[in-house]
């Protein structure tokens, strides 16, 4: 049976990460931030293995009682199989050991796919900020997940 795996994401995943990022977004991060994140002492990162390969990735900080995810990302040829849930439910199961009950986010408006997504671990739309992101001058919608959020 193929397996995914969830671990905590090193500086050694840094390439992976970085293969990933620019096979998913339009304006990716670059090498650099990503691998300020993998340092910083807040981040909160993950990385899913499914047969022994990183495919997926979420970024996140820790201030507790909050992580707000910076990103997250599934190679393209992975999706559909649970790899995203995989690494949501990760985040909760690292979240809990943390002390951390409350999640946000930003994602783009037009993210319609990733919004569908967020929705299915009961974030909940609950603010804009608007021209939050430079390359389009998008609005961001933020979505927050706490107590009494995760009825299903
Ligand atoms: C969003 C993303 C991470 C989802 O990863 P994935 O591995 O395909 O997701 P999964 O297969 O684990 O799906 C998990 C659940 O979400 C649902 N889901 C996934 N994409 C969905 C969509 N577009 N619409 C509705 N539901 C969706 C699945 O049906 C599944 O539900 P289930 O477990 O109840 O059957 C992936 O599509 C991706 O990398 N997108 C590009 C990057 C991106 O936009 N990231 C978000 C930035 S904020």
């Amino acid at each position: 049976m193929e397996l995914i795996y969830i671990d905590i994401a090193t500086l050694d995943d840094l390439e992976e990460i970085y293969r990933i990022e620019k096979s998913s977004f339009k304006t990716p991060w670059t090498k650099e931030l990503i691998r300020e994140e993998l340092t910083f002492p807040l981040s909160l990162n993950l990385v899913a293995k499914y047969n022994g390969r990183i495919c997926g990735f979420l970024l996140s900080w820790q201030i507790p009682p909050e992580i707000h995810i910076l990103t997250l990302a599934v190679e393209p040829e992975s999706r559909g199989i649970g790899i995203g849930r995989a690494l949501m439910e990760g985040l909760f199961a690292e979240a809990e050991k943390r002390n951390c009950c409350k999640f946000t986010l930003e994602v783009r408006a037009s993210n319609k796919d990733a919004i569908e997504f967020y929705k299915k671990f009961c974030f909940l739309p609950k603010g804009v900020r608007k021209k939050y992101y430079q390359d389009t001058n998008e609005d961001a919608i933020i979505m927050w997940r706490e107590k009494g959020d995760d009825r299903k």
